[in-house]
């Protein structure tokens, strides 16, 4: 048993949405989450620029005593998570393997489809580990970008949204993928506009549940779960305060946000 919170991070507020799902599965885990709002976005930026941010928002939370840190962001995680990995002291996860894992499980045509940030894309990763575990794969990645300023502006169902969506959809329904990994903090929230135009019959990775479930499952296996002691709270800390943080937050968590800091993680 170990009663010592987890640290989750991500560019932005998007994150929130692992947070959830960490929260629905260990209910019994304090969560602690810091979203780099001064320096959001990460998915235009370069790998360096993202790993350092990465190196700088681990060390605040290991200040917090986090028994593990958990990269919520798929451009963090594809950039920076090898170098967290061999640095800290500590558990890190991110959100790419479990999503790799569930897309593999999913897959029945070995087709799949990936849409992300520019910088997760462009970084192969998921390519990458998709063919490893099964050669024969037929992988059909999209760049989205448009999408995350749709999302934090609530147009979850809108025209706009919707145009924008047939899109990038396009190469990906050409390739008749039988499974798309959503591969960005902020999609789980278009579930329902992807469902209503791919078809039901399409599997859709939220990497966020995908991620929550693999660090239960390894916390378990470690026996490093906390001690049952009731529903504990998550702690919000923020880099800078932007306009509708708070209502965009709550969107993003399903809750309100109960407590949000804001701190300075690059020692300026
Ligand atoms: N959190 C980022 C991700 O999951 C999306 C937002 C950004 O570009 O920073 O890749």
């Amino acid at each position: 048993m170990d009663q010592r919170p987890l640290g989750i991070f991500d560019s932005g507020i998007g994150g929130l949405t692992v947070v959830r799902a960490l929260h629905e599965l260990l209910p019994g885990e304090k969560l602690i989450y810091l979203g780099d709002t001064a320096r959001v976005p990460y998915g235009n930026k370069s790998a360096d620029t993202i790993t350092r941010y990465s190196r700088e928002i681990s060390a605040f939370l290991l200040t917090q005593n986090v028994k593990a840190v958990i990269v919520a962001c798929n451009t963090a995680s594809a950039y920076a998570l090898a170098a967290l990995g061999r640095e800290l002291p500590v558990p890190v996860f991110g959100v790419i393997e479990p999503g790799v894992s569930a897309a593999l499980v999913a897959t029945r045509a070995h087709r799949v489809g990936i849409i992300g940030t520019i910088g997760t894309i462009n970084s192969g990763v998921y390519q990458r580990r998709l063919r490893q575990r099964q050669p024969d794969i037929d992988i059909t990645a999209r760049a989205t970008p448009l999408l995350v300023p749709l999302i934090e502006e609530d147009w979850l169902e809108h025209p706009a949204t919707r145009a924008i969506l047939e899109e990038y959809l396009q190469p990906l329904r050409l390739a008749r993928i039988d499974t798309l990994v959503l591969a960005c903090t902020h999609y789980p929230l278009l579930k329902p506009l992807l469902l209503s135009l791919l078809g039901r019959d399409i599997a859709l990775v939220d990497s966020a549940e995908t991620c929550a479930r693999f660090v239960r499952e390894t916390l378990a296996q470690a026996g490093r779960l906390a001690a049952a002691d009731g529903e504990q709270p998550v702690d919000v800390y923020l880099t800078d305060l932007p306009v509708h943080f708070q209502e965009a937050g709550e969107r993003f968590l399903r809750q309100g946000l109960r407590k949000v800091e804001v701190v300075a993680v690059d020692g300026k």
